[in-house]
C-alpha cells in the first residue's frame, strides 16, 4: 500500500506532462504553416490565387469585403458549366456556374449601389421636405363632423399589409446591406446567427404580405378605377405647383398609382419572385435551379427597393406629412373639413 502511493503520483505527473506537451504541440501546429500535401494525381497544382493570406479574416467576416472579385478558379477557362450525371438532379452536374459571377456583380454592384442611392435620396428628400415645409395643413379648422371612410376589415387588412411590409423591408435591407455595417460590428459568428433569424422572419412574413395584398386589392379595386378628377390631378401634379388641391374622388390619382403600380404590380412581382426563392410556388412545376434563383433574386430585390422607395412617400403622407390623413385608417372616419379639402368630389357625393 505504502509503495503504491509514489507510483500513483508518478503516473499523475507523467499524465500531466503528456497533456501539457500535447497542448503545446497542438498550439504550435495551429500557428506553424503546413507544407502542402502531394496531389493524389501526382501532378502538383499551385494553390488558387484566391486563398486568403489571413485565414482568421474568414471567421471575422472581413474576407468577403476584402475580396473584390471572385476567385480566379471560378472564372478560369477550364470551368465548364455542365458535366454529365446519371441521377435525376441535373444541377448536381454543375460544378462551377459562370452565370453566378454575373449575378454576383449585378446583386452586389448595380442593385446594392443604385438601390442604396435611390433609398437614400427618397429618405433624405422626404426628411428635407418635412424640415423645410412641414406637414400639409388644413386651411380651415376641423369641423368635428365625421364621415365614414374605411370599414374595420379594410383597416385590419391595411395594417396587416403595412406591418408585414415594414418587417419585410427591414429584414430584407439587412440581408442586402447588413454585411456592410452589422457584420463588422458583430463579427462573423454572431452576424451569421442574427441574419439567419432575420431571413426566417422575412420568409415567414412573405406569404402574409401576399395574402393581405390580394384581399386589399379585392376590397378596394373598384374605388381605384379611373374617374372624374384624375386627369386634372395628373396635369397639375396633385396641386404641387399651384399649392391648391385639385378636386378628387374617393382616392386621388396619386393614390391610384400607389394602388395599381405600387401595391398591386410591385407587390405581386415581389411576392411571385419571393415564392420562387422560398421554393413554395403552388400549382406550377418550377425547376429551382441556380439560374432560376438568380433571376428571381434580381427581380425580387429590384422590385422591393422600388416599392420601399414609393412606400416611404406613402407612409409619410399617410402619417406625419398631412394633417388628418391618418384618421381614416386609424379610426375608420375622417373629419368633414379634411374630406372637403382633399377629396372634394367624394365629399360632394356623400353630402348630396
Ligand atoms: C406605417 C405605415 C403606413 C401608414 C401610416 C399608412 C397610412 C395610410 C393611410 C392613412 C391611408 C388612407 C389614405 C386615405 O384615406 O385616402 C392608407 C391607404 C393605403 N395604404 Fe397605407 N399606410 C402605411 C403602409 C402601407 C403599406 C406598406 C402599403 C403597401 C404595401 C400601404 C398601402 C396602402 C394602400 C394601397 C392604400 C389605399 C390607397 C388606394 O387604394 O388608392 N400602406 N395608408
Amino acid at each position: 500500500m505504502n509503495r503504491s502511493l509514489p507510483k500513483v503520483i508518478r503516473t499523475l505527473v507523467l499524465a500531466a506532462g503528456l497533456t501539457l506537451s500535447l497542448a503545446g504541440a497542438s498550439s504550435f501546429a495551429q500557428k506553424a504553416p503546413m507544407a502542402p500535401l502531394p496531389s493524389p494525381s501526382g501532378v502538383d497544382v499551385p494553390p488558387p490565387l484566391s486563398v486568403p493570406k489571413n485565414l482568421e479574416a474568414i471567421s471575422k467576416g472581413t474576407q468577403a469585403q476584402s475580396q473584390p472579385a471572385n476567385p480566379s478558379i471560378f472564372t478560369s477557362a477550364g470551368s465548364d458549366p455542365y458535366n454529365f450525371v446519371s441521377i435525376p438532379d441535373k444541377e448536381a452536374s454543375v460544378l462551377i456556374q459562370r452565370a453566378g459571377e454575373q449575378w454576383r456583380v449585378i446583386r452586389n454592384g448595380v442593385i446594392t449601389v443604385y438601390g442604396g442611392w435611390l433609398l437614400a435620396i427618397a429618405f433624405f428628400g422626404i426628411a428635407g421636405m418635412f424640415a423645410i415645409k412641414g406637414p400639409i395643413k388644413l386651411h380651415e379648422p376641423m369641423s368635428g363632423n365625421l364621415i365614414k371612410r374605411f370599414s374595420f376589415f379594410e383597416r385590419l387588412t391595411h395594417w396587416v399589409m403595412a406591418y408585414s411590409f415594414i418587417g419585410l423591408a427591414l429584414t430584407g435591407l439587412l440581408i442586402l446591406y447588413g454585411k456592410y455595417f452589422a457584420l463588422p460590428m458583430m463579427g462573423g459568428v454572431a452576424y451569421g446567427s442574427f441574419l439567419d433569424i432575420m431571413k426566417n422572419i422575412h420568409n415567414f412574413s412573405g406569404p402574409l404580405f401576399t395574402l393581405s395584398i390580394v384581399i386589399f386589392f379585392l376590397l378596394l379595386a373598384k374605388k381605384n378605377l379611373p374617374g372624374e378628377g384624375d386627369l386634372n390631378w395628373l396635369m397639375t401634379f396633385g396641386g404641387l405647383l399651384s399649392g391648391k388641391h385639385p378636386p378628387a374622388g374617393f382616392f386621388n390619382f396619386g393614390e391610384k398609382i400607389w394602388f395599381w403600380f405600387g401595391m398591386t404590380f410591385l407587390g405581386l412581382v415581389i411576392s411571385g419572385s419571393g415564392f420562387v426563392l422560398d421554393m413554395i410556388v403552388p400549382f406550377m412545376q418550377i425547376e429551382y435551379t441556380r439560374g432560376t434563383m438568380q433571376i428571381a433574386n434580381i427581380i425580387h430585390s429590384s422590385a422591393s427597393i422600388l416599392m420601399t422607395t414609393m412606400a416611404m412617400g406613402h407612409i409619410y403622407i399617410g402619417s406625419i406629412g398631412m394633417q388628418g390623413s391618418l384618421d381614416g385608417m386609424r379610426t375608420g372616419s375622417v373629419d368633414a373639413t379634411w374630406a372637403k379639402e382633399h377629396h372634394k368630389l367624394w365629399y360632394d357625393k356623400v353630402n348630396k
